[in-house]
């Protein structure tokens, strides 16, 4: 989703600015732009991608030292340079780069149009400049505050004015702001990755907060201009690594970083001597986790998906009664919530809108609110009562792959966690352990049929339609691989439930319908193996995907792939591989663009 970069300092503001937005890059962005003060300030908006932007900067090659920089995700009015951000006021002294939504964006214009303001886009950020312009009486930061005390909906901003040269002012609602300090210069930007070569001290904006930049230093206020005082935190090591390798794209590299990611997601948290995990990020919640009786998950996406896991893993090794919900949804019900509930946000960001709002609104009716997330530092993590960090690494592919991985192991480790302090016995704790230990080299194993898979995504990707069925724990796993077959491949999959294919899907399967069958041997499996001889009595075509050794299914089936063999609620951990492999390898084959998907976003920081 839309990206910002400010800088003031010494340097040519363009490097820090372009090479800033390039990071940004995987959030997902249709246009960009940049303005940097120079007399007259310099400004220019390219539609595409990011290189065009540069190569007009590199050619005009603008002087000036503080400059602000946008990636533009579509809200308000199509993708076109006039919709691109930096937007201006009507005296072309005031830049502006807005992430967020404007909800009361059509009454303010209509009320700046009538005092004669003339507007050159469809966006509602526009309206800011104009409003800015407005109050400006020769205090950027205070019309800046007098302004936004006026807005409704959210806002990560970013403005300059030709009359002050040194100066950036930065405010945030909602939607994420990070200052970065260093010896002579400021930055800020919407995520941390994008300044993370330049220094390592930052300090992240609080709602309603408004910060001034200048060269080396930074003031911070409250929109009603009360002080805040704030010292700069070290950036975690790593927040910054975001480097290809060898890997033809993120995902794959991201794929095969699942080995180390669960090592990650293990590392310390395993306490082998009581067949029990170690999360220190909840003891400072322990004794409510004690008395909890109800769960609720709340996520989206893919985030989504392991918060499905979540609801098998948590029945099975605890009595909580649990709940999994969108947060788009959530945010929105009336919330009955009983005593002694706990609602857990799963996030890789940790700065989606609706699951941001959606444990704010649990907060609001006195839940204990948990965090499941991969940024550190990120707002989810800090509005949470207590949490657990993924530890993936930084996730660049918009397809979330690793931090599934991750939050699945996580997501297990907790329940266990629960569930040791209730009915769980220390040998079903240790077999546990023992199965998310293994889980790294059977998963090396796994990534070593990426060839096998390619061949299969050659054999099925130019089909247009695709089923993709599972029972219990395989379930979230059915919908998670056909979300990735459709973010990247751009391929029609509908994830089902096995048992609810005769309500409805068997009508579509005929053999231009494949099947994906997620059937590793476990309590599931007969049932499932009925459900594949359905399939093939209507003549559609069946990949399956099963444990090492079951012989039975190949005269069954038109292909398999095989996983090893684990714990049953381990199983996900291994399924979902090939099925992010096969939606790689298709949408390569198919030439998508499979680490930036269309309209896809990173980080959906809007509602
Ligand atoms: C976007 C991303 C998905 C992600 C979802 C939830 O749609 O493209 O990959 O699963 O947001 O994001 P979160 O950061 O909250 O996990």
């Amino acid at each position: 989703m839309c990206g910002i970069v400010a800088y003031t300092g010494k340097q040519p503001a363009r490097e820090p600015l372009v090479e800033g937005l390039k990071r940004l890059e995987y959030r997902g962005y249709d246009s960009s732009g940049i303005a940097i003060l120079t007399s007259p300030p310099y400004w220019v908006r390219t539609v595409g991608k990011v290189d065009a932007l540069e190569r007009r900067v590199w050619q005009d090659s603008p002087a000036g030292t503080v400059g602000i920089a946008h990636t533009r995700w579509a809200t308000h009015g199509k993708p076109s340079e006039a919709n691109a951000h930096p937007h201006i006021d009507c005296t072309g002294k005031v830049y502006l780069a807005h992430n967020g939504i404007i909800e009361n964006y059509l009454l303010l214009k209509k009320r700046l149009a009538s005092s004669g303001h003339s507007f050159r886009s469809e966006t509602d950020t526009e309206v800011l400049a104009h409003l800015i312009e407005s109050l400006y009486q020769g205090n950027l930061e205070a019309a800046v505050q007098r302004a936004l005390l006026q807005v409704q909906g959210t806002f990560g901003l970013a403005v300059l004015h030709a009359a002050h040269p040194d100066e950036i002012i930065v405010a945030r609602r909602g939607s994420p702001i990070v200052l970065g300090v260093g010896v002579g210069e400021c930055f800020a930007a919407s995520d941390a990755s994008a300044l993370a070569r330049h220094t390592d001290q930052v300090v992240y904006l609080e709602d309603n907060e408004v910060a001034r930049l200048e060269p080396g230093r930074f003031s911070i206020t409250t929109l009603d201009n009360r002080a805040v005082s704030r010292e700069a935190t070290t950036l975690e090591a790593g927040a910054g690594a975001i480097e290809r390798g060898p890997y033809e794209h993120f995902m794959l590299k991201e794929i095969f970083e699942q080995p180390e990611a669960v090592e990650n997601a293990l590392r310390g948290r395993i306490n082998h001597a009581e067949g029990v995990a170690k999360l220190g990020g909840l003891e400072s919640v322990e004794e409510r986790l004690q008395q909890a009786r109800h769960l609720i998950v709340v996520s989206c996406g893919t985030s989504y998906y392991a918060g499905l896991f979540a609801r098998y893993a948590f029945e099975t090794l605890t009595d909580l009664t649990v709940e999994t919900e969108l947060a788009s949804e959530f945010r929105y019900r009336k919330l009955n919530l009983r005593q002694n509930t706990v609602v857990l946000a799963i996030s890789q960001s940790g700065e989606t809108a609706d699951t941001l709002a959606a444990l704010r609104e649990a907060k609001r009716k006195g839940a204990t609110v948990l965090g499941l997330v991969n940024v550190v530092g990120s707002t989810i993590a800090r509005e949470t009562h207590a949490g657990v960090y993924s530890h993936a690494g930084i996730e660049v592919g918009v397809a979330s792959t690793k931090s599934f991985v991750s939050q699945i192991i996580i997501l297990t480790l907790m329940a266990l966690l629960i569930g040791r302090n209730r009915d769980i016995s220390y040998e079903e704790g240790a077999r546990l352990l023992e199965g998310l230990e293994n889980l790294p080299d059977q998963i090396r194993e796994t990534l070593q049929q990426s060839g096998h898979i390619r061949e299969l995504a050659q054999k099925y990707c130019g089909f247009s339609h695709f089923l993709y069925i599972g029972r219990k724990y395989q379930y979230p796993i059915a919908l998670e691989g056909a979300l990735k077959l459709k973010e990247i491949a751009y391929i029609h999959a509908e994830g089902y439930a096995a048992g609810e294919m005769k309500h409805g899907p068997i009508a579509l399967v005929d053999p231009a319908f494949p099947t994906m069958a997620i059937a590793p041997e476990d309590g599931s499996y007969e049932k499932m193996m009925s459900n594949v001889q359905e399939i093939r009595a209507r003549d559609g075509h069946v990949i399956a995907i099963t444990t090492a050794g079951n012989a039975k299914l190949e005269h069954l089936v038109d292909d398999v792939i095989e996983v090893p063999r684990n714990h049953d609620l381990l199983m996900p951990a291994l399924t979902v591989v090939p099925l992010q492999l096969f939606a790689y390898h298709c949408a390569v084959l198919r030439g998508c663009d499979v680490d930036k998907p269309r309209n896809l976003a990173k980080s959906v920081t809007v509602e």
